[in-house]
């Protein structure tokens, strides 16, 4: 909890306008930050962080979601410093790690026999879309609406269209760029879905079948809020997708390693073709990987298709990934014990709090990761969010900043856009989930009186 007194952010915004003369935009991540709230970091230990002017907050971004040991893990940094001093960083051959982490990450996710490691979560998910387009000589990949691969070309598409609009253009299958300067012929390899909607995939098979050589998903909706699938959607897509010989491609950047060990796939039970990872695979150092059947990655073994990278399997960060897979494997129980009981606690206390003040509301999570969506004046009676498309007509962004702003004031931080999610990591404890619950009973309370005052609620 804050100390009392007047909360300013003086330092950050000092430090955030020196930052910004030589750093294009103050960061080098879009969105990492929200306009008028430059935070800037100080340090970080298990679930917390300090800013800059001294403030205490409960994390529950945790970097976008690979701290899910917390800030600053000592066995993870410990196994980086062993290797850095010992070996060095970066070496271009193989050595004892590939075999030791591949080994592990092989025997914990499912639809994983053989894997190949990436930088980042972007760079994955490009590989593991050329490679289903090489094994099945097809071009099309479908993903969804709301749905995020990665910042590149092939994959910033349809992200989040019109989502500041009232009137947002209807559905369409076609792709619509999420960036200025992305080649438009780069859309004519996509088609966009809605998640959760089964009469919706039918269409598209029906109509470019022979064409889509994969179906792109997050088996979690994570980047539109938090969106489970329905009950059979996934098992939905896996039969589809293999009745038109095309692939089933699981991007499970942030669900991998986290949801369950072995990600969505162990949970549900639905095997994909292809998976990607990232995030929770590093614990906070910079890894991410591809993989799925010996037949599928066999192009890759074969080099038939091409896969590369200067700094792919580094020693730093097969170092800290050996480590965070040997902790996962040895304490599965216990620690997925805690991130489960912890998760649904928080959801459901967050929601009911701020139902209990006025404040409409739907929570959705799985586990360790969920979301609040806070009902516009308006807003459709929905029982769930199902897709981008609820997200869409349900969600306000007004009392999302305004319960963002309590909850910063009170020393718990969440992402600040309303469309990402909410990460808890195996470092918050009984402390921090009393220390949140209170905190957002009286955000809720003080968001409420606010909107009464206007004459808003
Ligand atoms: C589902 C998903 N896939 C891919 C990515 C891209 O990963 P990275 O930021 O490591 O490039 C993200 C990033 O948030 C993601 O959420």
């Amino acid at each position: 909890m804050q100390a009392e007194g007047r909360f300013t952010l003086d330092k950050s915004r000092a430090m955030f306008e020196r930052i910004a003369k030589s750093i294009a935009g103050g960061e080098s991540s879009y969105a990492r930050l929200k306009k008028g709230l430059e935070l800037c970091f100080d340090r970080g230990q298990g679930s917390r962080f300090w800013d800059v002017d001294g403030h205490e907050y409960i994390d529950y971004s945790l970097g976008y979601g690979p701290l899910i040991f917390g800030h600053n893990p000592p066995e993870v940094t410990a196994a980086v410093v062993e290797a850095i001093t010992t070996r060095g960083s970066v070496a271009t051959f193989p050595y004892d790690l590939d075999y030791e982490v591949g080994e592990q990450l092989v025997q914990m996710v499912p639809g994983v026999d053989q894997v190949r490691f990436a930088n980042s979560g972007t760079e994955a998910t490009m590989a593991a879309a050329r490679l289903a387009r090489a094994y099945t000589g097809r071009t099309k990949i479908v993903q969804m609406e709301g749905g995020y691969h990665g910042f590149s070309d092939t994959h910033y598409w349809s992200i989040h269209p019109d989502v500041y609009s009232d009137n947002p253009a209807p559905y369409s299958p076609e792709p619509r760029p999420s960036s200025r300067g992305i080649p438009p012929s780069y859309g004519e390899a996509l088609l966009i879905a809605q998640y959760n909607d089964r009469e919706n995939m039918e269409m598209l098979f029906d109509r470019y079948g022979d064409d889509i050589a994969a179906v792109l998903v997050e088996p979690i909706q994570a980047n539109s809020g938090l969106i489970p699938p329905e009950p059979g959607y996934l098992e939905f897509l896996r039969d589809i997708t293999r009745q038109h010989g095309a692939l089933l491609i699981f991007d499970e950047v942030i669900t991998g390693f986290r949801v369950a060990p072995g990600g969505a796939q162990e949970l549900y039970g639905v095997i994909p073709d292809i998976t990607t990872m990232a995030k929770a695979l590093g614990g906070g150092f910079p890894i991410a990987a591809f993989g799925g059947s010996e037949e599928v990655m066999g192009l890759e073994a074969r080099n038939e298709v091409m896969h590369g990278g200067t700094y792919t399997a580094n020693l730093v960060a097969l170092a800290a990934a050996n480590v965070v897979l040997r902790i996962m494997r040895e304490r599965r129980e216990e620690l997925w014990d805690r991130l489960n009981t912890y998760g649904a606690r928080l959801c459901q206390g967050i929601g009911d709090a701020c139902r209990e003040a006025g404040l409409r509301n739907i929570v959705q999570g799985v586990g360790p990761i969920w979301h609040i969506f806070f009902a516009k004046p308006g807003a459709p009676d929905l029982d769930r969010i199902r897709n981008y498309r609820d997200a869409l007509a349900y969600s306000s962004v007004e009392i999302f900043d305004r319960f963002h702003d309590q909850m910063l004031r009170r020393g718990v931080y969440f992402h600040p856009y309303h469309l990402e999610r909410w990460f808890l990591s195996t470092a918050h404890d009984e402390r921090d989930v009393q220390e949140t619950l209170e905190a957002a009973a009286e955000a809720a309370e003080a968001v409420a009186a606010e909107l009464r005052a206007e004459g808003k609620l």
